[in-house]
């Protein structure tokens, strides 16, 4: 082979600036080839995917369909008891065994051919497998054994269920790490009640979601109603915990330790002055339900899980890519089976500060897809993410920081292989 008949070298799809998790180029937001191989590398990689919450199949035969990044999942509880994860993908010609988001069934059923499994995902019978009168049917090698549909890992903890594609991905505790854990559990891990679910189509990459709920630099800026009646501002004691690898985080603050920062009178933040008030100020009514005087706190998991606890209002939110421009925002609104009914009632009027129309989360329906609007036409232009440093640490004393948005990029780059 002479030089002229040398292959060119293959491009990566992505420069990294040199600043490293600094900067993220534009064009991640918006390449369709990047998105195809976040599919592969992340959603179908070492991670492990939130799948759905322990409760949604808590007796056997229940089944609850979900997604892995934009494949389609279905999750089962067999007649023993055992959690089982699988392609939702029929192994005859590929069509969704599962169409309901929720059922309870004795076997999964494809609707196409019938073709029929366990909840397990073992091939049990096969319509006309011998013909019919004996002509037509499989040929004799034929064998069920070998046309079970695609499983995934299972793994719980906190009354979550993940799920992973790869034999890589470390054991669940493992891969959050002791921090994450220890959050999780405090949050969550109590004998959970759904009180509420919906989603929301917002019209942006879905990464753009992963910065912005790490992002608590923004969150007394963009949410004015935080600022205003003062249920979250960098002026309360808290701060943002970084997982050992960088790619989940906790931010935290304590209501009760406001100390009213000059800044907000100084820096242009119009709500800090704002002389509003609420109509049915019970909204903000809250119970302390644990000792360390947290009240708000947002926790993420990589790639796409958030847990929060905002006064009393627990959610779970995971957001599943719909495309390279557009993320589906499923809210899952709970409580303890231990409430009281006047605990309850509380949670639901809280849920109204998050979720779509949420009176803190209203804004970030839309505030990713400026972004996404603003940067589509600009594929090698980077953003510039400095606040508080440019590396990704752990910072417990202040939240004027974008420590967390960095650890995104740090886990992003590390499993793309984008360094
Ligand atoms: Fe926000």
């Amino acid at each position: 082979m002479n030089a002229r008949t040398l292959p060119p070298t293959e491009e990566p799809l992505v420069q990294w600036p040199k600043e490293g998790v600094a900067r993220v180029p534009f064009k991640v937001f918006s390449d369709p080839e990047i998105y195809k191989m976040e599919q592969e590398k992340i959603f179908r990689g070492p991670v492990w995917n939130y799948l759905c919450l322990e409760i949604e199949v808590a007796k056997p035969g229940d089944v609850r369909t979900t997604w892995v990044g934009d494949a389609p999942i279905l999750v089962t509880r067999d007649e023993h008891g055992k959690l089982h994860a699988m392609v939702n993908r029929c192994a005859h010609k590929g069509a969704l065994v599962c169409l309901k988001e929720k059922d309870n069934v004795p076997s999964l059923t494809c609707v196409y051919h019938s073709w029929n499994y366990s909840l397990d995902g073992q091939l049990q019978t096969v319509a006309f497998r011998n013909g019919i009168r004996g002509k037509g049917g499989m040929p004799e090698d034929f064998d069920p054994c070998k046309h079970r549909l695609q499983p995934l890992r299972v793994a719980t903890f906190a009354g979550i269920v993940f799920g992973t594609y790869s034999d890589q991905t470390p054991p669940i505790e493992e891969y959050l790490g002791q921090s994450i854990t220890r959050f999780l559990a405090r949050n969550m891990d109590h004998p959970l009640t759904i009180l509420g679910t919906h989603s929301q189509m917002i019209h942006n990459n879905w990464k753009l979601y992963a910065e912005n709920v790490r992002d608590s630099y923004h969150a007394t800026l963009l949410h004015t109603f935080y600022t205003t009646f003062k249920v979250n501002r960098l002026d309360m004691d808290g701060g943002i915990v970084l997982s050992d690898e960088k790619w989940h985080h906790i931010s935290y603050a304590k209501r009760a330790t406001l100390q009213e920062a000059e800044e907000y009178q100084t820096a242009g933040v119009h709500s800090a002055r704002y002389e509003s008030a609420l109509a049915g100020p019970e909204l903000l009514d809250a119970w302390t339900g644990f000792d360390d005087n947290i009240t708000h706190s947002i926790q993420t998991i990589f790639p796409n899980l958030v847990s929060q606890l905002t006064l009393n209002s627990l959610a779970v939110r995971f957001f599943v890519p719909r495309g390279v421009d557009k993320t589906e925002l499923y809210w899952i609104f709970l409580g303890y089976e231990t409430d009281t009914p006047e605990q309850t009632q509380m949670r639901v009027m809280q849920s109204n500060l998050t979720g779509a129309a949420g009176l803190v989360a209203l804004e970030d329906g839309c505030i990713n897809s400026f972004v996404q609007r603003g940067t589509v036409t600009s594929p090698d232009v980077a953003a510039f993410i400095e606040m508080g440093g440019k590396t990704a640490e752990s910072n417990e004393s202040s939240r004027a920081t974008e420590a967390a948005v960095r650890g995104f990029w740090h886990g992003y780059r590390e499993i793309m292989g984008f360094k």
